[in-house]
Parts: structure tokens; sequence; C-alpha cells
């Protein structure tokens, strides 16, 4: 992979080759990421069966344990996008989850969808992979676009209040040295995504920050992966039993120092 980077299909093509090599796993995060995001999208769904739906990117669903698409009963009304053709590929050739409604090429600040046309979306942290906060704005955009009146938005970027969240001159010289696993993009505040909801018309109806472990994604991973190294399995429910403790904070008012990640569920009310 080029050190040093920038959100092209052809970047995230390579990743995709690079990353159906890499036999590297985590499995309690994995559990306990699929759990929080089944449960986020269920409680904020509720009864509402969604006929089409859509989701952002699929990387998870391509490579790791992590896709909570497949624990949604609902998982064959889900459309789901990629700019990368190499990682809709990969999701096809998973047999847990090829059930989707359909798979399309294209970047998410220009889709090839009407208006109106989807009753749920879910954006899982995919904005947060583009290079400026105007593609942002743009593909929110676009999203509120294709999102019907009384449909559902259901938003996660990175948390630039979380209190270990680096500044963008650290971000940059991580992916130099070639020591980001791909493009760690710019992100939106908690206030300016909430305001650019509501200026396109949807309403915010529950917000909260997820997951609530430090900076950078690198390490905790590699912390996983050495106690499992060490002591086998024998601390894997130690493990996420820690993990989920610490979704208690997305329950106070300190979420937004913690979470990785803040959520935003919203309804679409009005046409822009
Ligand atoms: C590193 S992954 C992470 C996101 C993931 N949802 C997660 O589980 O954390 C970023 C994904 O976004 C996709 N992506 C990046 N830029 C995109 C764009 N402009 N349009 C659509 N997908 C994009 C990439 O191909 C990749 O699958």
């Amino acid at each position: 992979m080029a050190p040093h980077c920038r959100s092209t299909p052809e970047h995230w093509n390579r990743v995709a080759d690079r990353w159906a090599t890499v036999e590297e796993r985590n499995p309690a995060l994995a559990r306990h990421k699929r759990r929080v995001y089944t449960q986020l999208i269920t409680e904020f769904a509720g009864d509402v069966l969604p006929t089409r739906s859509l989701k952002t990117d699929l990387f998870a669903e391509a490579f790791n344990d992590e896709e909570f698409l497949s624990a949604l009963p609902w998982a064959r009304s889900v459309i789901g996008i990629d700019i990368s053709q190499a990682i809709l590929r990969r999701v096809r050739s998973r047999p847990r989850i090829e059930t989707l409604q359909g798979y399309v090429t294209c970047n998410v600040t220009k889709l090839p969808f009407r208006d109106n046309c989807f009753d749920l979306i879910i954006s899982d942290s995919t904005l947060d992979h583009l290079s400026t906060t105007s593609e942002i704005r743009a593909a929110l955009h676009e999203l509120v676009r294709v999102t019907a009146i009384g449909g559902r938005f259901i938003l996660s970027l990175d948390n630039p209040r979380s209190i270990t969240y680096p500044s963008r001159w650290l971000v940059r010289l991580w992916m130099r040295l070639g020591l980001a696993p791909y493009y760690v993009g710019v992100t939106l505040s908690p206030a300016e995504a909430r305001a650019e909801l509501q200026s396109l018309g949807l309403k915010v109806q529950q917000e909260s920050a997820i997951l609530h472990y430090p900076h950078p994604d690198g390490l905790v991973r590699l912390a996983e992966r050495c106690i499992h190294k060490l002591f086998r399995s024998r601390l894997d429910g130690l493990i996420e039993r820690l993990f989920t403790a610490s979704e208690r904070w997305g329950g106070t008012r300190a979420r937004y120092w913690t979470g990785r990640y803040f959520v935003f569920c919203a309804m679409r009310e009005s046409r822009t």
C-alpha cells in the first residue's frame, strides 16, 4: 500500500487486495462492535420493517466478523454500496451475507438512486474516510436526498471530541509512515453534523457516543491479539466484559469524551 494516499477507488481496491491476505482477527472486539450496532439499529428501527434500505460501505461484510447486517431480520432489504469493486466482489464470495437486495459500486457523494427511495439508511463510519468536510457534506446531502419522507437515517462518524482523538498532522504522519491500514479521513463535530442534518430537513431523535475505547484502533486490536496469544482464549470473556462495561459511558454526560464514534438516529421530516 502506498504509505500516503487519498481516498480513491484505486486506494480501496489496493486495501481490499491486501486485507484479503491478512490473518489478524479480533474476536472479542468484533463481537462487541456487532452487538453495539445491532442493538442500536434494532432499537431505532423499532417495529418498522424496512422494505428498502441502504448501507454506505461493505468493508466489515467483506473482511471481518464485525459485520452486523446478517444479524438483522430484514437484511434482504439492504442495498450495499461501496466505492471499491474489489470489496463488493469479496462480499459476494462470503456465503453468510450474499443475501442483500443489491450491490452497487459507487461514490457516496454521488448516488445513482432516485429521490426518496430508501426507508432506512445506515452509514457506519464511512464518511470519516472522505478527504474533506465538503465531501462529507455532499455525501450527507445525497443520503438525505434518497431517504424517503418519514424514513430513518443512522449516522456514525469519528468523534473529534474524544480525548484521544489525534490531531490531523499526527494522522497524516501515521499514514505517511505506512502505519495506518488505510486512508483515515476527516470528520465533523457532533454539533456540525446535527446542524447539517437539521438544515437538510432531518430531525435528530436519538444521539449518543459508542465504542468507548481509545485511539488508535490499531493499538487496541494489537493489545487484544497479544492477550489472546499469551492466555489463549482464557481471557476472551473478560475482555468482552470490559468492552461491554465501557459502553455504559454512553449513558453519561461524559460520553463524548470517551466514545470513539458519535451516532445520530434521525428522521426525514421534509423535502429540502
Ligand atoms: C475502513 S472502511 C471502514 C468503515 C466500516 N463501516 C467500519 O466498519 O468501521 C471504509 C469503507 O468505506 C468505503 N469508502 C470510502 N470512500 C467511499 C466513498 N466515497 N463512497 C463509498 N464508499 C467509500 C471503502 O471502500 C471502505 O469499504
